[in-house]
């Protein structure tokens, strides 16, 4: 299978690093069970007529595997993935050009297809359905449309934001995939492949330990083994234990249930500025000096589904297990909380 990247940024040495522990086959992945099930069903259908996969949406929030899945899809189909995302597309011809290009069966990546500009998502319409797309060779009176026949494709989308999608462009694909965040366990048994990958010596509890303290995400209990291990290469004799994981996260701020300064600031920000909430992302965000996209996409999912907040249609509310995890006292509005959804 080959692997080709279209408008994409250079890869960092911290993704490279990560890449390199990606499962490359649906047997190899942990977790995720449903969409597996979806996946492993669509694959060998189409395996069985020759024919290529439908076109797939993949949604969740970010470091849960998407890129990973798609990766996944060609290998087992046994073709080429063409990687690009949503804002690299600027213009129709940047996508007639991704498209044109692909070979029957080929999988197209498209990361963030919910930043796609509407022109280049209207122009993708015809391309799913009729595997036909009508180019435009320049605009104005001399403009002339072409209709080019495309080979059959797949196209698979990721999304951080699946509700930001056009339902137009959501229905365009034949499935589905939602992913969920990790268990404990599964993060575990991630980590554990990891580090033998990695040959780095550590017993389970310290392994555990590490899962217990990732968001529910694989992207960064990965990205955490590797902190620790330099932590217990420069402090320790390398062997990762329960004592040298609890100290390298403490010292990243990263507190017992995962949570770093960017989740507590948004807790604390929600909690002390307004009260517990109802409060508007807007608003949370400008008080925080931070980008209401990052909160949305990658701090409040994780609080959600803690627990720690809820959505109500006036704005975000802080719950009782946030004020005690956070060791603040709850306001008087808490008691009032059922008026909230008058
Ligand atoms: N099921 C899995 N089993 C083991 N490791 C996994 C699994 N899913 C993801 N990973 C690991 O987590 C890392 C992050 O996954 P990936 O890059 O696919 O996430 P993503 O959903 O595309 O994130 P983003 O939204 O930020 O693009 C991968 O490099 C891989 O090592
Ligand atoms: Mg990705």
């Amino acid at each position: 299978m080959a692997i080709e990247r279209v408008f994409t940024q250079p890869i960092p040495d911290e993704d490279r690093f990560l890449t390199s522990l990606r499962p490359q086959r649906l047997d190899e992945c942990i977790g995720q069970g449903i969409v597996r099930e979806q996946l492993r069903i669509a694959v060998d259908a189409a395996t069985k007529r020759g024919e290529p996969v439908d076109h797939v949406l993949l949604d969740g929030p970010p470091g849960l595997g998407k890129t990973t899945l798609a990766n996944i899809i060609a290998v087992e189909m046994g073709r080429t993935i063409r990687i690009t995302s949503g804002p690299a597309i600027v213009r129709q011809g940047d996508l007639m050009m991704l498209l044109t290009q692909l070979d029957t069966g080929d999988v197209l990546f498209i990361d963030e297809i919910h930043r796609l500009a509407k022109v280049v998502e209207e122009f993708l319409y015809p391309a799913l359905e009729d595997f036909r797309v009508d180019y435009t060779t320049e605009s104005g009176v001399g403009g002339r449309t072409v209709n080019f026949a495309l080979k059959r494709f797949t196209l698979i989308g990721a999304t951080t934001r699946a509700g930001m999608l056009s339902a137009a462009l959501r229905d365009r694909f034949g499935l589905h995939c939602h992913l969920q965040y990790y268990s404990t366990d599964e993060l575990t048994q991630i980590v554990r492949r990891s580090a033998r990958l990695l040959q780095v010596r550590a017993d389970d509890h310290a392994l555990r330990r590490l899962a217990e303290r990732s968001r529910g995400t694989p992207r960064i209990v990965n990205r955490l083994l590797r902190r620790v291990r330099d932590y217990a290469d420069v402090r320790g004799d390398g062997t990762l234990t329960v004592q040298t994981v609890d100290a390298a996260l403490d010292i990243l701020q990263i507190d017992q249930l995962g949570l770093d300064n960017l989740d507590r600031g948004y807790l604390l920000a929600l909690m002390k500025h307004y009260d517990g909430g109802p409060a508007g992302i807007e608003a949370i965000a400008a008080t925080m000096g931070h980008e209401r996209d990052t909160l949305e996409d990658v701090v409040e999912p994780y609080l959600l589904q803690i627990g720690f907040v809820i959505r109500t249609p006036r704005g975000r509310v802080a719950r009782p297990a946030a004020y005690e995890h956070l060791k603040v006292a709850p306001s008087r509005r808490l008691s009032d909380e059922a008026t909230l959804f008058t």
